[in-house]
């Protein structure tokens, strides 16, 4: 049967000048190639209203009196607001036991406590937190002025936040005792936020891009936790980069920030100190180069591990049933290269070390030389490759993840960092092959088992990331 021909033109003239201008204005570089999936969301506000192509709804926007409203719109159209309640249980498990009681001790003097939920769509995320720090000050609560802010782009998802009324799906982490305990029941599966709860979260709208040029509002500072999740994956890589510095800017001088699970970016470490707790990296405000201070209060606690951004700690139980063991004893049994465990821990422990203190091109001489003695350690190419990356040395760095990868076919990390890499040296077919093979490689594990060499991340975690790249990188594919 043929097929029936669409009988509204995929784009028109006018489309890629309207595309370039929501992406400067959004941020959304993700729509960089998906033209048509943006031009159905635009098409809505066409239809909208009443206009007949991109010019025309253009010169809508860029109206002084009637364009503010209608990007408003438009941008309500284009953002992507899932969300639910205490998203990311192991950030929420290192918010509870050392974030939110580390910043409680430390203010105890002032008892103010300022948190932002940058990108909160309907709230979910700050009323958890309110939540949360209800639990955690118990009855001194009243005698701590806690002011949680949210904000988002899209005016539609702040409205509802300001409703505060939840179903099923959002709440659908929360056991029933809980839920019972911080909402009403009004009916209909449908849960209101109590009123004590609420009133420690305001909404604004703001727009992330702001931060860059100048005309965030001031009083946006001093926040001791800022969380920003699953909102800088639509942005370019360079964008991501400034806004999160902004938002080191906004932060005390000892805040903390939680980004979206996302993948290592060796570029975080060197704005800000990085912290591996369990399950998750947290950043806090600092030079990026000096470990956190002896002295600070937590120190001692298990959770606050250790300072290694890029290159993660082993994970003693994953290490020692399998990961990098197995790959050297495998190389070793095929060539009879001697294996050399203790010599690997101590290289290792220094190439951290110097790496996340930010001096890669320590750390690139020392993994040279701990490749000299053990070059068929998976693990060590896999390293370098992220040290070299982080020098901007993409070429050699891709080698290192090939090499890790001739020795370890199935070392999903090396897989999955090499695919980035790729994608970012504009190679996309090759980069989504190795995403492709990242996923696979993990596509029989449970969800939460953690990946060698992955800095705590799961293969769930893997597996929902290489989805969200391969839909960025093809142009195709849609958003679910
Ligand atoms: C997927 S939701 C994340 C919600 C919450 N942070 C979480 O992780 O559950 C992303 C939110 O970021 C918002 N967003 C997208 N671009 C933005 C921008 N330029 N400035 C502020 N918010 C933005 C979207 O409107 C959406 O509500």
């Amino acid at each position: 049967m043929a097929a029936r021909p669409d009988p509204v033109p995929l784009l028109d003239a006018g489309f890629p000048h309207l595309k370039s201008r929501v992406i400067e204005r959004t941020g959304h570089f993700y729509y960089q190639d998906k033209d048509d999936l943006l031009w159905e969301r635009v098409r809505k506000r066409l239809r909208a209203t009443g206009l007949s192509d991109s010019s025309a709804y253009l010169t809508l926007l860029e109206d002084p009196i009637s364009g503010p409203a209608e990007w408003g719109k438009l941008e309500a159209e284009i953002t992507i607001g899932e969300t639910f309640f205490f998203r990311y249980a192991e950030q929420f498990a290192a918010l509870r036991a050392t974030i939110l009681p580390e910043i409680i001790e430390r203010k105890a003097a002032t008892r103010r406590l300022r948190i932002w939920s940058a990108g909160c769509s309907t709230g979910a995320e700050p009323y958890s937190l309110a939540i949360l720090a209800n639990e955690i000050l118990g009855e001194s609560l009243g005698t701590w002025r806690v002011s949680i802010l949210g904000t988002d782009i899209n005016d539609n998802v702040l409205k509802a936040a300001r409703q505060a009324r939840f179903g099923k799906w959002a709440l659908r982490s929360m056991p029933d005792e809980q839920r019972d305990r911080y909402f009403l029941n009004t009916g209909k599966e449908q849960w209101e936020v109590r009123r004590e709860f609420r009133s420690m979260v305001r909404f604004e709208r703001h727009n992330l891009l702001s931060l860059l040029d100048g005309t965030s509002p001031l009083e946006f500072t001093d926040f001791d936790l800022i969380l920003c999740r699953n909102v800088l994956i639509y942005f370019h890589p360079d964008t991501v980069t400034q806004i999160v510095g902004a938002l080191r800017d906004r932060m005390d001088e000892d805040g903390w920030m939680l980004l979206g699970h996302a993948e290592p970016n060796p570029v975080f470490s060197t704005m800000m100190q990085t912290l591996n707790l369990p399950g998750t990296v947290a950043y806090r405000r600092g030079a990026g180069t000096a470990p956190l201070s002896t002295s600070a209060p937590l120190q001692s606690k298990a959770t606050l591990q250790d300072w290694r951004p890029l290159v993660p700690e082993p994970r003693p139980a994953a290490r020692a049933q399998s990961s990098t063991q197995p790959r050297l004893a495998k190389a070793a049994q095929k060539t009879s290269f001697p294996f050399l465990p203790e010599a690997k821990g101590d290289l290792l422990g220094d190439i951290r070390t110097r790496a996340n203190a930010g001096d890669f091109a320590a750390a690139a001489v020392l993994c040279g030389k701990a490749l000299a003695t053990e070059p068929l350690n998976a693990a060590l190419h896999f390293y370098q490759g992220l040290i070299l990356r982080a020098l901007g040395r993409s070429a050699e760095a891709e080698k290192s993840f090939l090499k890790s990868l001739y020795l370890d076919k199935n070392f999903a990390m090396a897989h999955y960092n090499l695919g980035l890499l790729l994608l970012d040296e504009g190679k996309p077919a090759p980069g989504r092959r190795s995403l492709t093979h990242a996923a696979q490689s993990v596509a029989a594990m449970a969800d939460d088992h953690p990946l060698d060499e992955g800095d705590g991340m799961t293969a769930k975690e893997l597996r929902d990331l290489v989805r969200i790249h391969l839909d960025m990188a093809t142009p195709s594919r849609r958003k679910a």
